[in-house]
């Protein structure tokens, strides 16, 4: 398939939707229902409707625009990621899988080529688990993983709700509509870039995914006691944060002490209270982010951090209170998008690499609704959530050609 992908208005529009940033650049900050979330919602839409596709926006704010195909009663071949983006990131994940979606649909019909199923461009909402604490919270809902109960219970720092937040933000209809039958969708494909550095130490364009890893997310309160720095003797003393520092390098002994490189663990939060200068921090909250590519050593991890916390916490005389956010299960990706994809990229010449991510993405809830794959693309020194993180034009061009032909070839299968 001959394809024309615009790389210079694929970049200039990556480099225009980095500028919806509430963190100066090269760092992006993007996060769900700011004024900059919404602005850059509003230029993806603007961008659909200039290439003729339908837009319906659900009452999470998840956003299908759809080239509709010759037979529209099919179910259509999906793409998508998304475009919120954790405090002080780059421009790159997510976007490239949003507006190199668009790119792919943009090449695919100046190319001629009509899809027999609709093609239909998703920009997910809140991949990131930044204001909810639950990553994917869009493509969750969307396939039935969290249900409007669930969606109550979560909370941002002002103890808002993800509805009342998507009301504020203008965001209407029933959030049970946002779930999506079974066999609505025939397939899913997500462009990412790869965010670890294999691709580009091998020298390869194309990543095929085959698996995606399985993410935790625990939540830990501790409680001590706070008092003056000067005035309480030290053997008096329940300092959480201590306690809680304690916890933290447990974590790293247990994900260490697995047996396998493919266990994580991150504390990415933690939070004292009342954080002053001569007072014992009497609180702390802390986020654990747990993964691996293998379910069971995942559990495995945190059934042993909340067994530390548990007897770390009870040796100090602390309060301990632990919450599982999420435990999601892996994903395995499909066959027949696999092959699509191997066959795509020899299409161009282009060498592939199977590989599992390790990142988690829409496409791990996708992969409940229908056969879902993913496609990498090399990003420099395979860094990611940071400011420099960068993938070449070049790169980007050779992902959106690949995701164009395998969409070409799934709308017509
Ligand atoms: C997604 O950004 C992840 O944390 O894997
Ligand atoms: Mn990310
Ligand atoms: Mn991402």
């Amino acid at each position: 398939m001959n394809l024309d992908v615009n790389q210079a208005r694929l970049n200039a529009e990556l480099d225009k939707l980095a500028s919806f940033s509430e963190a100066p650049a090269p760092a992006v900050t993007r996060i769900l229902y700011t004024e900059q979330d919404l602005a850059a919602r509003a230029y993806f839409k603007d961008l659909c409707l200039e290439a003729g596709l339908e837009l319906r926006v659900d009452a999470l704010g998840n956003t299908y625009a759809r080239w509709q195909g010759s037979e529209p009663n099919l179910a259509a071949v999906a793409t998508g990621s998304h475009i919120d983006a954790i405090p002080y990131a780059g421009m790159y994940d997510g976007t490239v899988g949003v507006l190199g979606g668009l790119e792919a649909i943009r090449a695919l019909q100046k190319s001629g080529f009509t899809p027999k199923r609709s093609l239909e461009l998703i920009l997910f909402t809140a991949e990131e688990p930044t204001r909810f604490g639950v990553g994917c919270l869009g493509s969750r809902v969307m396939s039935g993983v969290l249900g409007t109960q669930g969606l109550e219970s979560l909370k941002d720092n002002e103890g808002k709700t993800p509805n009342e937040a998507r009301q504020a933000a203008g965001f209407q209809g029933q959030l049970s509509d946002v779930r999506l039958p079974e066999g609505f969708y025939h397939a899913f494909v997500e462009l990412h870039i790869e965010q670890m550095p294999q691709l580009e130490q091998k020298g390869i364009p194309i990543g095929v995914v085959t698996a995606i890893a399985a993410p935790a997310t625990l939540h830990i309160r501790l409680e001590g006691a706070g008092g003056h720095a000067g005035a309480v003797l030290m053997p008096d003393r329940k300092d959480a944060l201590i306690c809680g520092a304690e916890i933290a390098q447990t974590i790293e002994t247990i994900a260490l002490s697995t047996g396998s490189i493919d266990s994580v663990a991150t504390v990415g939060i933690f939070d004292i209270h009342p954080r002053a200068v001569n007072s014992i921090p009497s609180k702390v909250f802390m986020t654990v982010d747990v993964r691996d590519t293998d379910l069971a050593r995942r559990d495995g991890m945190v059934e042993a951090i909340k067994d530390a916390v548990r007897s770390i916490s009870g040796g100090r005389k602390l309060k301990a209170v632990i919450e599982t956010l999420n435990a999601d299960p892996p994903a395995s990706c499909a066959r027949e998008i696999t092959e699509a994809t191997e066959l795509a990229a020899r299409e161009y010449g282009l060498r592939t690499l199977p590989m599992v991510s390790r990142a988690y993405h829409d496409a791990l809830f996708m992969a409940r609704l229908c056969p879902t794959g993913m496609i990498f693309i090399p990003c420099k020194d395979g860094v990611s959530h940071r400011p420099d993180e960068y993938s070449k034009p070049e790169d980007i061009e050779r992902g959106v050609k690949v995701l164009a032909s395998v969409l070409a070839r799934l709308s017509m299968s």
